[in-house]
């Protein structure tokens, strides 16, 4: 068992996949803490508990990994950095937003530490990254999911209630306002946005679609280095429908890299 002191904020779905898999292999890594929010609980088996950021920040943790949502992003991230740890992030989403991305580098600096993304459910970014160097012309992402995977909304009850089989296109519009807009399934497209051409000017398509009992996502991009068509079917989680496992690989993938416990 490793001896990196590994901590996680969030303590849901991806959560309890990531440190059950971390555990597990030939190379095992443990959670020895978690940050949950004041009046919740972990369901992670002893793992110290904090509530407040101060208290993990005391806990001394050489690496700390986001599974919690945009705010945490927003309002616990900086402080660790600031503190001097490094942090890998799940909910890329929240860098959609100009200032947040500011606080975060602000942060980065105060404390020589580095934030890191996870690619989550999909792939290829690598590829996107090496095109764009040499001049994207257009980077389009396509999320589709069953109706139970999205949040509630008029189209989505209404699907329910109709029992249709019809696919319902949710959105249609930029990177940055899939992210603001649909927070727990655009962090995808906030990837995309962020190795490609930006949150304004990436395309997103967001459809319910019954027909579907997976997670697909596309992306298509087109450039001066030719053309690039990603799809990918994601299991869901069966503790989040909205969230792919591979999210919760791509996660351990990442701590597994950054520990050196590959
Ligand atoms: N990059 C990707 O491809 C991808 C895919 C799925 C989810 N995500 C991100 O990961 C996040 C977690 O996903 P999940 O499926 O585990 O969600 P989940 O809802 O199952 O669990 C989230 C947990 O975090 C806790 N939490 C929320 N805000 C917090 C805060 N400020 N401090 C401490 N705890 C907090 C919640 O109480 C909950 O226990 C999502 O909100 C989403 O932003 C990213």
């Amino acid at each position: 068992m490793s001896l990196a002191r590994l901590a996680l904020i969030g303590s849901g779905a991806i959560a309890n996949t990531l440190s059950m898999a971390l555990e597990q292999g030939r190379e095992p890594l443990r959670v020895g803490a978690v940050l949950v929010r004041a009046g919740s609980r972990s369901t992670l088996p002893g793992v110290k508990v904090c509530v407040r950021t101060a208290d993990l920040i005391e806990w001394l943790p050489t690496l700390v990994a986001e599974c919690a949502g945009h705010d945490a992003v927003r309002e616990v991230v900086p402080d660790l950095l600031a503190a001097g740890i490094d942090v890998v992030i799940a909910s890329v989403g929240a860098l959609c937003d100009s200032r947040a991305r500011d606080k975060l580098s602000r942060a980065c600096a105060v404390g020589r530490s580095r934030l890191l993304y996870a690619t989550g459910a999909v792939g290829g970014l690598d590829a996107l990254r090496a095109a764009r160097l040499g001049g994207l012309d257009s980077v389009t992402y396509i999320g589709r999911k069953p109706p139970r995977a999205w949040p509630r909304s008029v189209e989505i009850e209404s699907l329910q209630q109709t029992a249709s089989r019809e696919a319902v296109v949710l959105f249609e519009g930029s990177a940055g306002e899939a992210a603001r807009r649909y927070p727990q399934n655009a962090n995808v497209a906030a990837a995309i946005a962020l190795a490609g051409v930006g949150f304004d000017a990436t395309r997103v398509r967001l459809v319910a679609d019954p027909e579907l009992r997976r997670n697909v996502h596309e992306i298509h991009a087109c450039g001066a280095f030719g053309e690039l068509e990603i799809r990918i079917t994601n299991e869901p989680l069966a503790g989040n429908p909205k969230t792919s496992f591979l999210a919760a690989l791509s996660l351990e993938e990442l701590i597994r890299e950054r520990l050196g416990r590959a």
